[in-house]
């Protein structure tokens, strides 16, 4: 059976539960070594990658994305449900709602952001018109709905480079340039996966106010805090949408980049 959708788990999501049968699998790729848990939900064959390492112990701006998105590749992984804890800039997205992201502003600094660094790989100019999976996000809207979830359906991410949060004066910049929400990780984990041909979503979780607008200073614990409070519905969210997710795609991330460029990954 080929392992068709992976969940990424971001701060928080720690722990592949929904899934039986689980088995533990090293992915050697040309980008490094990533680790996946491979189980089964429901007859499904699904992939389940912590993005930030055994413990968290990987932060944000040293997590080799290229790695865990060749390795789901490698894997036939072709739908990426992504999870990410972020601070919100936009007063109507409050702590413990769900945001299904559209959109995203890079504020990143130092990270690999294509596979296709020239030379024998050669260069790709990908289209992020649509950076997040219309179709996903229409899915994961339709179990929302079903679940009665507070959330939203559209959102503009900013990546910022962390590992420390914003300063308040980022915080007002940032919501000047049109920003809703913050995190640490969106980018570049959204546009490998569209040079990799798989679509990808992200269920962002609202964990607290971002600097600044936060009448109390950010803690990592607090963000945990909130997530934590929050597994069940993630959880119930991840599960209508596996069992919603059907073979058929309309949309055009897979053939955002030609076919024969993807190769290269699978090696
Ligand atoms: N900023 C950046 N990343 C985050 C935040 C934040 O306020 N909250 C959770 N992840």
């Amino acid at each position: 059976m080929a392992v068709e959708l992976a969940i990424i788990g971001g701060t928080g999501v720690y722990d592949p539960n929904i899934l039986s049968n689980i088995r533990e699998e090293t992915i050697s790729t040309v980008f490094g070594e990533t680790a996946v848990k491979i189980g089964e939900y429901q007859g499904r064959e699904v992939a389940f990658m912590n993005r930030h390492g055994a413990g968290h112990s990987v932060p944000p701006h040293l997590v080799n994305y290229r790695a865990n998105i060749a390795g789901l590749k490698k894997l036939g992984v072709k739908t990426i449900i992504a999870t990410a804890a972020v601070g919100s800039i936009n007063k109507e997205m409050k702590p413990g709602e769900f945001v299904f992201c559209d959109q995203f502003l890079d504020f990143t600094k130092r990270r690999a952001q294509t596979f296709f660094d020239g030379g024998e790989n050669g260069v790709v100019h990908v289209d992020v018109t649509d950076p997040y999976c219309k179709d996903l996000r229409q899915i994961m809207s339709k179990v929302a709905d079903q679940l009665e979830l507070n959330y939203h359906q559209g959102g503009v991410y900013v990546t910022t480079e962390g590992p420390r949060y914003e300063s308040p004066a980022e915080i007002k910049m940032l919501e000047k340039l049109g920003g809703d929400l913050v995190g640490m990780t969106s980018v570049p984990e959204v546009v490998l996966a569209r040079e990799a041909g798989i679509c990808y979503a992200t269920v962002c979780m609202v964990t607290n106010f971002g600097a600044g607008i936060s009448e109390t200073n950010l803690t990592h614990e607090e963000v945990l805090e909130v997530m934590d409070k929050n597994a069940e519905n993630l959880r119930k969210l991840a599960m209508g949408t596996i069992l919603a997710l059907t073979p058929a795609r309309q949309c055009w991330c897979h053939t955002a980049v030609e076919a024969p460029m993807h190769e290269m990954l699978k090696g």
